[in-house]
C-alpha cells in the first residue's frame, strides 16, 4: 500500500482500486486507463474549468436547457417526488431543478464521501425546508434508498452526459441499474450529448488554451503522485480523436518519444507513437439515445433539445417491461 502525500502535508492511503485499474490498463494492449480515475482534487478543479471553457458547449448548453424547459418539465414530473442524483457533482444543475418541480426529498448519490459530504451542505443551505440524505455508495449496483425518503414517487437525475463514458453495453447495465433502484413508475431525467459536426465537436476536447490537455495529463501526474510513479510527462501529449464507427471522442495521452517507467515498483516501457486511452465520450442521435433508454429498461416520454440540437434532455419512465408483442 503507498502513502499519498496530500496538499496540507497530511498522507493517507492511496485507493487500492486506482492501483490496480492503472497497473491492468498498463499491462494491456492497448492501454487503457477508466476515466473516474481523472478526478482527484486537482483533476476536479481542471475539470470545473473545462465547463467555463467558450469551446466546451455541453455543461453551458445543458444548464440554460434546463432553465427554459423547467416549467414544461413540472408539467411531466409534478411535485412531491423524491430526487435521487446520481453522482452529486453538478452543483449549478441541481439547484434549478430542485427550485422548479418542488420535491419532497433530495437524495444525492456520490462514491466519494467527502465530495459528497460538502455538495449536500451547500445545497441543504440553499434549500432549508428540503429534507436531503446524502447517499454514499456506488450507484452502478442496485441500491436501497434511504427509508426517510418512504414511498414518494422518484424522479432519478443523470445530467452532464455523463452516460456517454460509458461503453453501451455498460450504460445499458447502469441504466437498468438505476431502474432497479428507483423502482416501477420511476422517472428519469438524463441528458446526453448529441452527434454533431467534428468542427464543434473536435475543440471541445481539444480547446486553444490546453486546460483539457492539463485535465488528461493530470491523470499521468496524480499517478506519479499517488503510486510512486516516475513517468516522464513531457513524453507524452494530449490527443482527441472521432472514432466515428463508435460515434465516440477518444481521449488519448501519445508518447512522443520511447519512454521507460515505474509504477508502484513495476517497470512499463512505451514507444513513440502508442497511446494510452483514457476516456470516451460517446454521442447520441435522437433514435441512438432513445434506444439506449429502452435497452436499459425506460421508456422516453419527453425530450427537449436547445435550438441547435447539441444536448438533449430526455425524460423516461420505468414502464412494466413488456417481452412481446
Ligand atoms: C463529464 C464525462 C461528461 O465527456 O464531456 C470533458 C468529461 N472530458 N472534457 C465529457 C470531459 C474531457 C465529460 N463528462
Amino acid at each position: 500500500m503507498f502513502k499519498v502525500e496530500i496538499e496540507d502535508g497530511e498522507s493517507r492511503l492511496a485507493d487500492p482500486r486506482f492501483r490496480a485499474d492503472v497497473l491492468a490498463g498498463l499491462a494491456r494492449r492497448p492501454r487503457a486507463i477508466p476515466a473516474r480515475w481523472f478526478y482527484d482534487h486537482r483533476g476536479s478543479e481542471l475539470f470545473e474549468a473545462i465547463t467555463d471553457l467558450p469551446e466546451y458547449y455541453p455543461t453551458r448548453t445543458e444548464t440554460a436547457l434546463l432553465h427554459t424547459v423547467c416549467p414544461e418539465l413540472t408539467g411531466h414530473i409534478g411535485a412531491g417526488r423524491a430526487v435521487v442524483e446520481f453522482g452529486s457533482g453538478s452543483s449549478t444543475k441541481t439547484p434549478i431543478l430542485l427550485g422548479c418541480i418542488g420535491p419532497s426529498a433530495y437524495v444525492p448519490i456520490d462514491i466519494s464521501g467527502d465530495f459528497l459530504r460538502e455538495s449536500s451542505r451547500t445545497l441543504q443551505a440553499r434549500f432549508p425546508d428540503l429534507p436531503v440524505h446524502p447517499f454514499e455508495a456506488d450507484f452502478t449496483q442496485p441500491l436501497s434508498l434511504p427509508a426517510a425518503i418512504g414511498d414518494a414517487p422518484r424522479l432519478g437525475f443523470f445530467p452532464g452526459s455523463t452516460i456517454g463514458n460509458l461503453t453501451p453495453y455498460v450504460a445499458a447495465d447502469l441504466l437498468r441499474a438505476m431502474r432497479g433502484s428507483l423502482g416501477d413508475g420511476a422517472l428519469l431525467l438524463i441528458g446526453m450529448d448529441r452527434v454533431k459536426p467534428l468542427d464543434m465537436l473536435i475543440p471541445a476536447y481539444d480547446d486553444a488554451t490546453g486546460v483539457t490537455a492539463a485535465f488528461n495529463l493530470n491523470l499521468l501526474a496524480r499517478i506519479n503522485r499517488e503510486l510512486a510513479g516516475t513517468i516522464p510527462l513531457d513524453a507524452f501529449r494530449h490527443r482527441a480523436i472521432w472514432n466515428d464507427a463508435r460515434a465516440r471522442i477518444e481521449m488519448h495521452l501519445e508518447a512522443t518519444r520511447d519512454a521507460a517507467f515505474t509504477v508502484a515498483g513495476q517497470d512499463f516501457a512505451i514507444a513513440a507513437g502508442d497511446t494510452i486511452h483514457t476516456e470516451n465520450s460517446h454521442k447520441y442521435g435522437p433514435r441512438d439515445a432513445r434506444i439506449l433508454l429502452r435497452a436499459g429498461g425506460w421508456t422516453p416520454i419527453a425530450e427537449w433539445t436547445d435550438p441547435d440540437d447539441a444536448f438533449a434532455l430526455i425524460l423516461a419512465e420505468a414502464q412494466p417491461i413488456r417481452m412481446a408483442p
